[in-house]
């Protein structure tokens, strides 16, 4: 056995040392405010070389990049690919700006978009429809509910992560730029797991073994993106896949839960109380937050990381971002290994097979490095309650010194009819109106308004707004709300529809590409509800009446009254009595006979 055994292992080292794919997977952490840390898992593939042209490429094989995804794209024509996941509430004060400047990070729920080469816009819907119903497949979303009336061709804001033309290669046909977003759908596991599985490691080694469903999504917020871009040289082209999970995780809260899975309240001997303010048995002010921390990934994910991804081309990375004056960040495995300083981070690689656990001890939780700020804040609501109408408002801020040039993208569904006209524009407290004010103009430097048809487009608009520095701004808009067919409402008890987040980038003022991105929250928005219980009740008020009524005409009918006596004389003549009479009296004969013999 021994004799076999050696060679293979001898040929496995040589090919781990000569063969390597184009994997590469990182993780880091970052420390925020209020004793969160977000966790930020990336993994990049690219695929081998094709020719763009000739879907029946022989040569064309997939190595790492996954052969669920490969077919998908070259069917449909699709040179760029970005889907996001995203659930939970992003509070940008609390937590900074968005990971990777948000241009990974969806709103709420799932969001599409992708650029699509074709002749005309038919052919490039048709291939659209084809790709989000196999994508649907792929991740257990509902993406096969996109169609025509969420889809918009946006101007400006998602603008391509890679130009697929300028190297040398001339597209044969125009590219054509769709996007969707399902606001309603829940992410869950069921979409974890298939994100995984376009991993080479497929959550078994590397950093993707510590990804399991309850742990991700059991965070404060959380966002999986895919972008997939097409590079050619010439006629060569491949793949690169870039996939991210940021996560944000409330640390004292994870630690609780995993003590006490059921949370339950604090027993009074366990409370911290506030020094600074009076307490005593009955009243006690809560100290908000634990400033001394120790924890490791077991704690946050319920796992080690199962060893390195071996087959990658670089070496799994693990860093972190501390404040090394209150944070110290340990490696625990079989074999030595101290984190080295790698210019702001705290860093190790991971190159066998151990288990890895890290473990950090925290002094003073407070004292992080310090967040960056977002350069906007924003929020949308919506205003009125009238059962016909209503607005939306957005607020927008600029905290920075400068002047910032921002594009607000809405796709709105076409139930929703919004009126253009009464756009206005309040800045700081000046209102200004789109159709009468100049100083409108002086604002919004450009609108992008597409209105929508009923059951088949959404309103799609953009707004290039230039906002002053240390200024907020407020838009209003109003709409009136349609009425749908009773079997366009769920079928099940519903609590309203949601209206998707709105986009909003910030541009850069020379080059105007965008240089941060964001989403507001979702909107829920009560359209008036037809009383479906009215049928059910009518139904079930006319079968009453209905029996009642029958019960009786049909006694009266079929039925006739008599006295006692004409009854049993009738009796005594009805055929029965007879029949019984006679069967009587053979009876009585036979046993008579009997009884002679
Ligand atoms: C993918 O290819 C690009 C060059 O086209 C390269 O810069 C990048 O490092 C490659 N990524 C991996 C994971 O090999
Ligand atoms: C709005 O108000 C802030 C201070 O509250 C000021 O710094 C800013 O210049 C004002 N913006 C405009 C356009 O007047």
């Amino acid at each position: 056995m021994k004799e076999f055994l050696l060679p293979v292992l001898l040929l496995c080292a040589l090919c781990r040392a000569s063969v390597q794919y184009p994997f590469e997977e990182s993780l880091e952490f970052k420390p925020l405010e209020r004793n969160n840390l977000l966790a930020s898992f990336n993994f990049r593939i690219n695929s081998t070389e094709f020719e763009l042209y000739e879907p029946d490429d022989k040569t064309f094989h997939y190595s790492t990049f996954s052969k669920l995804l490969g077919p998908i794209l070259r069917e449909t024509n699709t040179r760029e690919l970005h889907l996001r996941f995203s659930q939970g509430w992003y509070d940008p004060e609390v937590y900074g700006e968005l990971p990777l400047k948000g241009k990974h990070s969806g709103g709420t729920g799932v969001e599409l978009w992708a650029l699509l080469e074709g002749q005309n816009e038919e052919s490039v819907f048709k291939d659209w429809i084809k790709l989000v119903n196999s994508l649907s497949g792929l991740f257990c979303a509902s993406l096969n509910f996109i169609d025509s009336s969420s889809t918009t061709y946006p101007a400006t804001v998602f603008q391509p992560a890679a130009p697929v033309l300028d190297q040398g290669l001339s597209l044969k046909n125009d590219l054509f730029l769709l996007r969707s977003a399902l606001p309603r759908e829940p992410v869950c596991t069921e979409n974890l797991t298939p994100f995984l599985k376009l991993l080479p490691t497929k959550g078994k080694a590397g950093i993707s073994s510590l990804l399991t469903g309850h742990k991700v999504f059991n965070s404060q917020w959380s966002s999986m993106s895919i972008d997939v871009t097409t590079h050619c040289s010439g006629t060569k082209c491949h793949y690169e896949m870039e996939q991210f999970i940021n996560l944000i995780l409330d640390v004292p809260m994870t630690l609780e839960r995993n003590r006490m899975p059921i949370p339950k309240p604090t027993p009074g001997s366990e409370l911290k109380c506030d020094p600074t303010k009076p307490f005593d048995a009955f009243h006690c002010f809560p100290l908000d937050d634990i400033s001394q921390l120790e924890f490791s990934l077991t704690d946050l994910f319920g796992k080690k990381i199962q060893g390195g991804a071996l087959l990658a081309s670089r070496p799994t990375k693990v860093c972190a971002d501390l404040n090394l004056d209150s944070w110290s960040m340990e490696v625990q495995t079989d074999i030595q290994t101290t984190p080295t300083l790698e210019g702001e981070k705290t860093c190790f690689v991971i190159e066998d097979t151990n288990e890895y656990n890290v473990l950090f001890k925290v002094k003073d939780t407070k004292r992080i490095k310090p967040l960056k700020s977002p350069p906007i804040f924003a929020s949308r609501s919506l205003s009125g309650y009238s059962q016909d109408s209503g607005g939306f408002r957005i607020d927008v801020k600029n905290p920075t010194d400068q002047d910032s040039d921002i594009v607000i993208f809405e796709s709105i569904p076409w139930f929703v009819r919004i009126y253009l006209h009464t756009l206005t524009l309040t800045i700081n407290s000046t209102i200004t109106h789109i159709v009468s004010d100049p100083q409108f103009d002086q604002y919004v430097k450009g609108i992008i308004y597409n209105p929508a048809i009923d059951r088949q487009k959404p309103s799609h608009l953009e707004l290039l707004v230039s906002i002053p520095a240390h200024t907020k701004i407020k838009l209003s808009l109003e709409f009136d709300k349609a009425m749908l067919l009773y079997a366009e409402y769920p079928p099940d008890a519903n609590h309203g529809f949601e209206i998707e987040p709105a986009v909003i980038s910030v541009l850069d003022r020379d080059s105007h590409k965008v240089v941060y991105e964001m989403r507001t929250t979702t909107a829920l928005l009560t359209l008036p509800t037809p009383d479906f219980s009215m049928p059910y009740n009518v139904i079930i008020l006319t079968s009453t009446v209905m029996s009642l009524a029958f019960g009786s005409i049909f006694n009266l009918l079929t039925k006739q009254t008599v006295t006692e006596e004409e009854a049993e004389s009738r009796a005594k003549e009805s055929r029965v009595t007879r029949l019984r009479f006679t069967i009587k009296q053979r009876v009585q004969r036979i046993k008579s006979l009997l009884r002679r013999s």
